[in-house]
C-alpha cells in the first residue's frame, strides 16, 4: 500500500514504506516514492530487486508503470537503484543520476539496456520538468555518496532526502512522522556517524536547505520530519553533526594481526 503524502490538483506524492522489511539485521528497511503530476510520473529511489515486483504492482494502482517518465536515483547504492535494469525493461522511463555515477549505472543492467536513456545530473543540480510541474535535483554531495542528490517538489514542498535523515526502523514505523526529535536522534546517530562524510558537507547542506521552502523532509529509510519546526530541528541537527572524516584517527587504520 502506498501512503499518500500529498494530493491536490492532479499532483500526487506517494511513499511506500513496507515493501522491504528489516530481517534479523540482514536487510535494511527502505522507502520508495512516486510523484505524479497531470499524467506524468517520476519514481524516486525505487530500490533493488527485492522491491521491484511489489513496487510495480503497487504503483499500478496509481499510475501505469509503463508510462513512467523518470526513475530518479539519489545515488548509486544497491538499495537505491539496483532494480534499474528491470524498470528500463518494463517502462519507457529515463534514469536520472549524478554525472559521478552515470557510467557505473549500466553495471546494474544487461549490456545496451541503458543506451540513450541515462540523463546525467551535473554537480550543480538541475530542474526536471514533470507534467505541469517540476522536480528539482538539489546537491547533497558526500551526504553520503560523492555524487548525491535530493529531490525537491515545489508543489508539495517535500524534500526527498535520500540517506540523509535515515533511521533504522521497521516498515510500520517508517510510515509515521517523527514526533519526539530528541528521542529519534539516537536512532539516526550511528548511521550518520558512519555513513555521512563530514561536518563540512553537513554545514554547507544546512545553509542551502534553509533557502528552500520545505514542509516535509522524507528520507529513504525510517520515518519523516514534518512541519516547519521539525524540519528546522532536523536541519540544525545536521549542521552540528560530527561524522565520517571528523571522527577518524589512527586507531581506525591498523592492520589486523595475521600470521606472517
Ligand atoms: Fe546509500
Ligand atoms: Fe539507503
Amino acid at each position: 500500500m502506498g501512503n499518500v503524502l500529498y494530493e491536490a490538483d492532479g499532483h500526487v506524492c506517494l511513499s511506500f514504506t513496507d515493501l522491504v522489511e528489516e530481517e534479523h539485521g540482514e536487510v535494511v528497511q527502505s522507502n520508495q516514492f512516486l510523484v505524479v503530476d497531470n499524467g506524468h510520473a517520476a519514481l524516486i529511489d525505487p530500490g533493488g530487486n527485492m522491491t521491484y515486483s511489489e513496487l510495480y504492482l503497487t504503483i499500478s494502482r496509481y499510475f501505469p508503470p509503463k508510462q513512467l517518465d523518470y526513475v530518479m536515483a539519489s545515488h548509486a547504492d544497491p538499495d537505491i537503484v539496483a532494480s534499474v535494469g528491470r524498470w528500463l525493461t518494463s517502462s519507457d522511463s529515463r534514469v536520472l543520476i549524478s554525472q559521478v555515477w552515470a557510467r557505473f549505472l549500466p553495471h546494474f543492467c544487461q549490456a545496451g539496456k541503458t543506451a540513450g536513456r541515462i540523463v546525467t545530473i551535473p554537480d550543480a543540480g538541475m530542474v526536471v520538468p514533470l507534467g505541469r510541474s517540476q522536480l528539482v535535483a538539489v546537491p547533497a554531495h558526500f551526504l553520503h555518496s560523492e555524487g548525491n542528490f535530493q529531490f525537491y517538489d515545489p508543489v508539495s514542498k517535500i524534500l526527498f532526502s535520500g540517506d540523509l535523515g535515515a533511521a533504522m526502523t521497521s516498515g510500520a514505523e517508517a510510515g509515521a512522522v517523527v514526533t519526539d526529535f530528541d528521542a529519534h536522534v539516537s536512532r539516526m546517530l550511528p548511521f550518520h556517524r558512519r555513513y555521512m562524510s563530514g561536518n563540512r558537507a553537513c554545514r554547507l547542506w544546512a545553509a542551502m536547505a534553509r533557502t528552500l521552502d520545505i514542509e516535509w523532509i522524507v528520507p529513504q529509510h525510517g520515518p519523516s520530519f514534518r512541519g516547519r519546526e521539525m524540519v528546522g530541528r532536523f536541519i540544525g541537527w545536521v549542521e552540528q553533526l560530527q561524522c565520517g572524516l571528523d571522527l577518524l584517527d589512527s586507531s581506525h587504520y591498523r592492520v589486523p594481526s595475521f600470521r606472517a
